[in-house]
């Protein structure tokens, strides 16, 4: 290779070399490195009208005065399965199952309305209801849960050609192994975090054993110690739903 050519591709490579290092500088100026964060986007405040605050607030004296009437129950109701009922109406009623201690199921269930969306205001503009947190809200329209418990485990029907059963609109709480939708479905506000949204069943149970209804569960059951768990709880509530829906004994208030 003669001299000249071997001097014409150094300094080639050179040239190269500093394009390279000139590209890759520019880029590191425009492009942000990977470990910068970038800016945080601002959540979308839901905020609710005056009139559905005054409703709100209306329906939450409703909810105290529906709970405090049911505590007063405590100690005149001696029936067994009454106060199994019971114990399921006191957990349907407490707002302390809620993050915030604001919101209990009877926030989006209220018996008069069949146990459905008690806020006309809400019904009529968001559909869907806020959860504990009074910015998220629920994905849904809260459904009339009057008949629920007459819904059977999701299964086949050849006849119609289709699923029947389960609980939620999409038929989601399917109770393959709980035996009862309702009873598997109450399972899911307490820790969903855009309704009453605890953090873990075991923050519900501690709730709840910290309530005056912890003595009927105590007797309530076969649990020898204070044996209040996730689902229990849920099933306490199916008892009451069942009770207000048919006047004789349930299969879950032996579960
Ligand atoms: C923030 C509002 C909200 C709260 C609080 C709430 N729910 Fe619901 N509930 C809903 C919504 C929304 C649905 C429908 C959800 C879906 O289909 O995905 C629903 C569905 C149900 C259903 C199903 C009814 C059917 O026909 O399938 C039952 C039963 C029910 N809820 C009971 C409860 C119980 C028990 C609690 C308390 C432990 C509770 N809910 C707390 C909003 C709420």
């Amino acid at each position: 290779m003669a001299k000249d050519e071997v001097g014409n591709k150094t300094s080639m490579f050179v040239l190269l070399l500093c394009v390279g290092f000139l590209f890759k500088l520019a880029m590191g100026t425009a492009i942000p490195a990977v470990t910068e964060k970038p800016p945080l986007q601002e959540l979308p405040q839901v905020h609710l009208s005056l009139r559905a605050q005054e409703e709100i607030r209306q329906l939450e004296v409703r909810i105290d005065n529906a709970e405090a009437a049911a505590l007063a129950d405590l100690t005149t109701s001696p029936d067994h399965a009454r106060r199994v009922a019971l114990l399921g109406k006191l957990l349907l009623f407490d707002k302390n199952l809620s993050v915030n201690r604001n919101e209990a199921c009877a926030f989006c269930h209220m018996p008069e309305t069949g146990f459905g969306a008690p806020v006309s205001e809400l019904n009529m503009t968001t559909v869907s209801y806020p959860g504990s947190v009074r910015t998220r809200f629920s994905n849904r329209m809260p459904q009339a849960h009057e008949y629920a418990t007459y819904s059977p485990v999701l299964h086949y029907n050849a006849m119609q050609g289709d699923f029947v059963g389960g609980s939620f609109w999409d038929m989601r709480a399917t109770s393959i192994r709980l035996n009862s939708p309702v009873a598997q479905q109450a399972q899911g506000p307490p820790l969903n975090p855009v309704e009453m949204g605890l953090i873990d069943s075991a923050c519900m149970v501690y709730r709840a054993s910290q309530r005056p209804y912890r003595v009927l569960e105590k007797e309530s059951g076969a649990c020898r110690h204070l044996l209040l768990n996730g689902r229990r709880i849920s099933i306490r509530c199916a008892a009451y739903q069942v009770r207000r829906a048919l006047p004789i004994r349930c299969p879950f208030i032996s579960a």
